[in-house]
């Protein structure tokens, strides 16, 4: 039989198909999330995160020489505080959680790029992400906290801030304060589009900040809108981000593509705790191979369109990478 196009060519041995790849997966692609807690001598497995933990100060040391030794070269800061009011006034204690983990991650390894998540959930008594009045989140008031956490953190040595509340203008307040105190150097990625998702719900157990009334729609975003995360995607670099993120990532590979083909920036996927937790669970059942669906989703996060990913795989991810798959 004459067949002038056969694709299968391409695909008779992996020596071939490994030519022809189009995407590649490697250890510099990860970011990887780190949960830190006040008090001492703990490092507690997070029940609703399997395989991550909750680390207190002086328990990180072994952990970042494990990232280190991984060849990951990016974490993410959370910090669970012990105290929480109604201003989320540990998030900007120049002494909280986050900013003491900061100092200590440093000391251990200094060249790993330490990112920090800014927002107010995991400190206000309410759960949301900023200033309440009349049981609504208000905006402008809401930017001055976080302007004041961003600051806080880059002066505790963060490399890079991570505002995730989406509050309007929240971008270009954080790149001024930060100016206006010398941190020109400290970049910003922005939860741009960040949709307000089921998937969050293991890490909302993990860092104690499910809201304790109403929801997260009237500042994260409708699933079901993908042209105004390119909207968000301009404002957020209009007012100056370094970084833009597209949060969920699984469900979301199509808004990914969209910013990849309309903005010539680099993005970030976050491949988030649902995600993470249904892989799992379904690993444990035995219904799934876990290795092999984890590193076709996150090559997948790629393709579409990812420069970088956050994924509580990263550990195990960076060890496979090591071996043929
Ligand atoms: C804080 C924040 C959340 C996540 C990252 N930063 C939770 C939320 O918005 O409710 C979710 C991450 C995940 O699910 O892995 N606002």
């Amino acid at each position: 039989m004459t067949l002038v196009n056969r694709p299968r060519r391409l695909r008779r041995n992996s020596a071939i198909r490994s030519l022809i790849k189009e995407t590649k997966l490697d250890v510099n692609d990860f970011i990887y999330p780190l949960f830190v807690v006040e008090g001492k001598g703990i490092k507690r497995e997070i029940e609703s995160l399997s395989n991550n933990y909750h680390f207190s100060v002086d328990q990180l040391k072994d952990e970042i020489n494990e990232i280190t030794e991984l060849g990951i070269k990016a974490i993410i800061l959370f910090g669970l505080p012990d105290k929480k009011d109604c201003f989320g006034s540990e998030a900007y204690n120049d002494n909280g959680i986050v900013q003491k983990a900061i100092r200590e991650i440093k000391k251990v390894n200094k060249n790993l790029l330490v990112i920090t998540d800014i927002c107010m959930c995991q400190y206000t008594d309410h759960g949301h992400c900023g200033i309440i009045k009349e049981d609504y989140v208000d905006n402008d008031e809401t930017l001055k906290y976080l302007a004041k956490i961003a600051l806080s953190h880059a002066k505790a040595g963060a490399d890079m801030v991570a505002p995730s509340d989406m509050m309007d203008g929240r971008i270009g307040v954080i790149r001024s304060i930060l100016d206006q105190n010398g941190f020109m150097d400290v970049s910003i990625m922005a939860y741009s589009a960040k949709y307000a998702s089921a998937f969050y719900g293991p890490f909302r157990v993990a860092a104690n900040s499910a809201p304790g009334f109403g929801d997260r729609k009237t500042y994260q975003m409708d699933p079901a809108n993908s042209d105004e995360a390119l909207r968000e995607v301009e404002l957020d670099l209009k007012e100056g981000a370094d970084i833009v993120m597209v949060k969920p990532a699984l469900a979301y590979l199509d808004v990914i593509r969209r910013v990849k083909d309309n903005f010539n920036v680099p993005i970030a996927a976050y491949n988030v705790s649902g995600e993470y937790a249904m892989i799992k669970a379904a690993a444990e059942k035995g219904l799934i191979h876990e290795q092999k669906i984890v590193l076709e989703k996150l090559v997948a996060m790629k393709r579409a369109g990812a420069d970088m990913i956050i994924t509580y795989h990263a550990k195990d991810a960076a060890r496979w990478l090591r071996e043929e798959w």
